[in-house]
């Protein structure tokens, strides 16, 4: 898909649809109001008969007839004026491109990055139409043998852009498809099977990728690990057939001494191990790898940009089966960083190889760490499937993450880490336990994590509810999302000193 910044106004663009947003209960203005006078008044007509009523999700096609050089006009709702933010409009975005290339529609001119005028710069609002875009755009159905599929867009062109806007609304562009591109190489690495994406073969897609944007990479195998000492990770990997991986990946972009460690759960499955899951959705538990899939998909967009950034990308894999091998409820395993651990549950594994890949990012230089991870369902039950779960000890790091995520239409919301809470790790036997009961399960894995990380500045994303979509959404298909790709990458932006 080529995606062009122009000047050219809406009612001279020539492609099969011409989109342009219209709040609810608003009369058409700007871009809108011209195109309405060209069409002799259909657009308000169509408001006065309450065919176009401007709610979120709405999309009301028109056939131009000649009238308008563009074949037809695409009216998307944005919902109240008011409420109007970048979130909304990413939705309309993605829902355009997606339900106007169901319906064979190659080339879109859109002015929907004009929608937010004095409220957002332009040139975020540009980053969130065309991510949005290449997000609505993702099909899935990665392993459907015969499919009779509607063509890829051939172009997105950003009409009527201001003069002195092209250039920053280019350069905005030029992100979001790297972005866009990375949430979906992420998605399809979540959604395809576990059977496939194996701890191996993802240190495989890493060590292809790695060569193909230009990362510096090793993979660690069981036997280098059992030397390091990384018990809590092998702890986990025990009871599978499937041996256990640690990738790492390294971009070059400073020298300065500062390095931003990301690292991802890489958990190929997760069927709780002997403390074993229920089987209802077990199925999802092939998703448990999207924190490690999204540093995987955030180090390519790091390389790809260039950023002045040294970032390192720790993705321990592993499966967590409960075969011969596998570890037991109150078995007491020696951590990399040296301190013992009581395991209670072995369904509480995220934590286990996290915690021995934190201390080692440390040990490799990183001083600031950032994980990623599908951790509880107890941040599922907090917030949902709307929010990641925010938590740390560095409050410049948590509050740049916060931002990253609102820029990447990505809501996070933060928990505390207050010092009551670490009693409930307490262990009779171990220097802590995995698991800290039901009460405040999201924090407890946060405080477990933050035992590993020692004084060094660390934040902790729990994408447990967010890293996949249980309904089709107008903007977005069921099944990954790609949680925290766009975030990752808007966080190294910022930390490498420029934002966009
Ligand atoms: N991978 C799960 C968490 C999860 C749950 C992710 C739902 C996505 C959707 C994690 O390994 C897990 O099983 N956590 C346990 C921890 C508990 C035993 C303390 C959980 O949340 O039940
Ligand atoms: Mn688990
Ligand atoms: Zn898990």
């Amino acid at each position: 898909m080529e995606i062009r910044v122009s000047r050219q106004p809406a009612e001279e663009y020539d492609g099969d649809a011409l989109v342009v947003g219209i709040g609810e209960r608003a009369a058409p203005e700007g871009p809108l109001a011209a195109l309405d006078e060209r069409l002799g008044g259909l657009i308000s007509g169509l408001i006065e008969a309450g065919e176009v009523r401007g709610k979120p999700d709405e999309l009301t096609l028109v056939h131009t007839q000649g009238r308008l050089p563009a074949r037809r006009l695409a009216i998307v709702g944005l919902g109240p004026p008011a409420d109007l933010d970048l979130y909304a409009l990413r939705r309309a975005s993605g829902a355009a491109a997606r339900r106007l290339r169901d319906r064979g529609c190659r080339r879109l001119g859109t002015t929907l990055h004009l929608a937010l005028e004095g409220r957002s710069r332009l040139s975020g609002a540009a980053r969130a139409v065309v991510e949005a875009a290449y997000v609505g755009l993702y099909r899935g159905g990665e392993r459907q043998s015969e499919r009779d599929l509607p063509e890829e867009l051939e172009e997105l062109a950003l009409l009527a852009t201001p003069p002195e806007q092209l250039e920053p609304a280019s350069a905005a562009a030029h992100l979001a498809r790297l972005g866009g591109e990375a949430t979906n190489y992420c998605r399809r690495l979540v959604n395809l099977p576990a059977n496939e994406v194996t701890p191996s073969r993802l240190a495989q897609e890493a060590l292809d990728l790695a060569g193909l944007v230009g990362l510096e990479v090793e993979v660690l195998e069981p036997a280098r690990l059992q030397e390091l000492g990384m018990g809590a990770f092998l702890a986990v990997a025990r009871g599978s057939q499937e041996p256990a991986r640690l990738i790492v990946l390294r971009h070059r972009g400073r020298g300065d001494g500062r390095w931003l460690a990301l690292v991802g759960k890489g958990l190929t499955f997760d069927s709780g191990g002997i403390s074993i899951k229920p089987s209802e959705n077990m199925h999802l538990m092939k998703g448990d790898m999207a924190g490690g899939a999204a540093v995987l998909a955030a180090m390519r967009a790091v390389a790809a940009l260039g950023l002045k950034l040294d970032v390192l990308g720790i993705i321990p894999a592993a499966e967590n089966l409960p075969g011969g091998g596998a570890c037991r409820p109150g078995d007491v395993v020696v951590a990399y960083s040296g301190r013992t651990i009581e395991i209670i549950n072995t369904d509480a594994e995220g934590r286990l190889l996290l915690a021995d890949c934190l201390a080692y990012a440390r040990d490799l230089g990183a001083t600031h760490l950032v994980d990623i991870a599908t951790l509880t369902g107890a941040c599922v039950i907090a917030l949902g499937h709307v929010a990641a779960g925010v938590m740390g000890t560095d409050h410049d790091l948590v509050e740049a993450l916060l931002e990253a995520g609102e820029q990447a239409g990505e809501r996070m919301w933060r928990l505390p880490l207050f010092p009551e809470y670490r009693s409930q790790l307490d262990s009779l036997i171990a220097d802590l336990k995995n698991v800290g009961g039901r009460p405040a399960g999201a924090i407890t894995g946060g405080w477990f994590l933050r035992e590993f990380v020692g004084e060094t500045s660390w934040a902790h994303l729990d994408i447990a509810g967010t890293a996949w979509s249980e309904k089709d959404q107008p903007h977005q298909v069921e099944g990954a999302t790609g949680a925290g790709v766009r975030t990752l990458i808007g966080l190294a932006e910022r930390l490498a000193g420029g934002v966009t």
